[in-house]
């Protein structure tokens, strides 16, 4: 079932090659962020090239129930903001739908105001872990009602007086380490956040471009992130950058279907996200970055794809997961038109993303030829080479985007086509999957 209405089944065919410009919509990690921080500055913050994808229009509802406006006027998305610590209760229950950023991130920013809230999501979303988050906002004074585990429905009772935090991440996690800085927010000196592996650093750059005071140091124990409690958050204008992650997509696609050449203009180049593309290049991949420069502190390229019939399969760093998390699914279809195999070791979370994604993966690349060992904590997929992917079967996505959408991309370059049972969550981060891959010449779609 998708999230929101009946299944959308899907098939991809084997494609001519793929050509022209793949204009990817805005990055779904800053888009949160923009209306959460938004919603917690003083006076109107104004944002262009926002995702408007479930995930983050859920994120958009969630802000006003907690009292901030957030409409859309033009291509202008106008939030005013209630202040830090300004949040109202809301009147009734939180649906963040399938989105575990939306979720906890919330969770953080209101954790240290004395209001309740209860949150929940979609089957997916409710099936995992909160702990990770409700552990830290403890430390604070807030309180977690939840289902056994930890699971959503989960009613957050903020602090009365909250206490500032010094906390270590015990899992390589963005989302907690916003959490812990957004509640840091609205507690008295300084909260401390250290990760020992470092996680995509939005929040970071963000909240100091809204005004507060957050330094970051590399130190033996990992990265120290202080952040200076009660700061007032100043609104900004923010041109919201193209998703990296989305544009691994097209990327990917172009480099498995013969005859293709795809350019992917003004993609993010973060190097907490770009992981993947670094990969691919050193898979072989005819993949270059071109017109290279800083837009709003950030290394931002075109990305030129070519088809790239003699890839390698490798072993990829695991020191590299985290700035490629979300680019498992995709890669591991690029691997299996790879000569040799690709291990894909240090990646447990994957685990616990919308779907067990190691899983997910592995039984549709299985049911699709491709060989396919795993471990609790890594994955190898063996690689057929070009040409040599059969494909043919109908696929689960298990309510998760990358799922469906990297099933998508493969079943452009297997010899018979692949479907997906549901492709309705594509909807949640890349509502345009469909129109704009078909643009490039992709044969893929609903199927009646
Ligand atoms: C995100 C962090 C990542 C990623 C997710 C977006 C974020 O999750 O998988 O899609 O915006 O902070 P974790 O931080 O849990 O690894």
């Amino acid at each position: 079932m998708s999230s929101h209405g009946d299944p959308i089944p899907m098939i991809a065919r084997k494609s001519a090659g793929l050509k022209g410009e793949a204009h990817v919509p805005g990055d779904k990690s800053i888009s949160h962020r923009s209306l959460i921080l938004g919603a917690m500055a003083v006076g109107e913050t104004r944002v262009t090239g926002l995702l408007e994808g479930q995930d983050v229009l859920d994120t958009a509802k969630a802000m006003r129930a907690f009292g901030a406006e957030v409409e859309k006027r033009g291509d202008t998305w106008h939030v005013h903001g209630v202040g830090v610590g300004g949040f109202a209760e809301p009147g009734n229950v939180i649906d963040c739908g399938n989105s575990g950023t939306g979720v906890r991130l919330i969770m953080g920013a209101m954790a240290t105001t004395p209001i309740t809230a209860t949150f929940t999501g979609d089957a997916s979303l409710n099936s995992r872990p909160m702990a990770r988050v409700t552990d830290p906002l403890a430390l604070f004074g807030a309180r977690a009602y939840g289902r056994k585990g930890g699971r959503l429905p989960m009613t957050i009772v903020g602090a009365e007086a909250a206490i500032p935090v010094r906390y270590t991440t015990p899992v390589p996690s963005a989302q907690v380490k916003s959490a812990v800085l957004l509640a840091g927010l609205n507690a008295p000196g300084e909260t401390v956040v250290i990760e020992r592996e470092a996680t995509r650093d939005h929040s970071e750059r963000m909240l100091t471009g809204f005004g507060a005071t957050v330094t970051t140091e590399q130190t033996p124990e990992g990265r120290v992130i202080t952040l200076v409690g009660q700061p007032e958050l100043k609104p900004q204008t923010i041109i919201v950058p193209r998703d990296p992650s989305s544009a691994a997509f097209p990327v990917c696609a172009a480099l498995i279907t013969e005859g293709s050449e795809v350019l992917v203009p003004n993609i993010g180049l973060n190097p907490t996200r770009a992981g993947l593309f670094f990969t691919l290049q050193d898979m072989g991949a005819d993949l270059t970055f071109e017109n290279m420069r800083e837009e709003g502190g950030e290394p931002v390229a075109d990305l030129r794809a070519k088809f790239s019939p003699n890839l390698k399969g490798i072993e990829v760093p695991a020191e590299r997961a985290a700035s490629m998390i979300d680019e498992y699914p995709v890669l591991s279809v690029v691997a299996a038109f790879a000569s040799g195999k690709t291990h894909m070791p240090g990646v447990k979370e994957l685990r616990v993303k919308e779907s067990d994604r190691i899983d997910a993966m592995a039984t549709g690349l299985r049911l699709n030829g491709v060989e396919v060992d795993e471990g609790e904590d890594w994955w190898t997929v063996h690689g057929r080479g070009f040409g040599e992917v059969k494909g043919g079967a109908t696929v689960q996505s298990h309510l998760d985007h990358r799922i469906a959408m990297s099933f998508m991309v493969m079943g452009l370059a297997t010899e018979a086509p692949v479907r997906v049972d549901d492709g309705g969550p594509i909807a949640t981060s890349f509502p345009i999957f469909e129109t704009l891959m078909t643009g490039l010449g992709a044969d893929l779609g609903r199927e009646a």
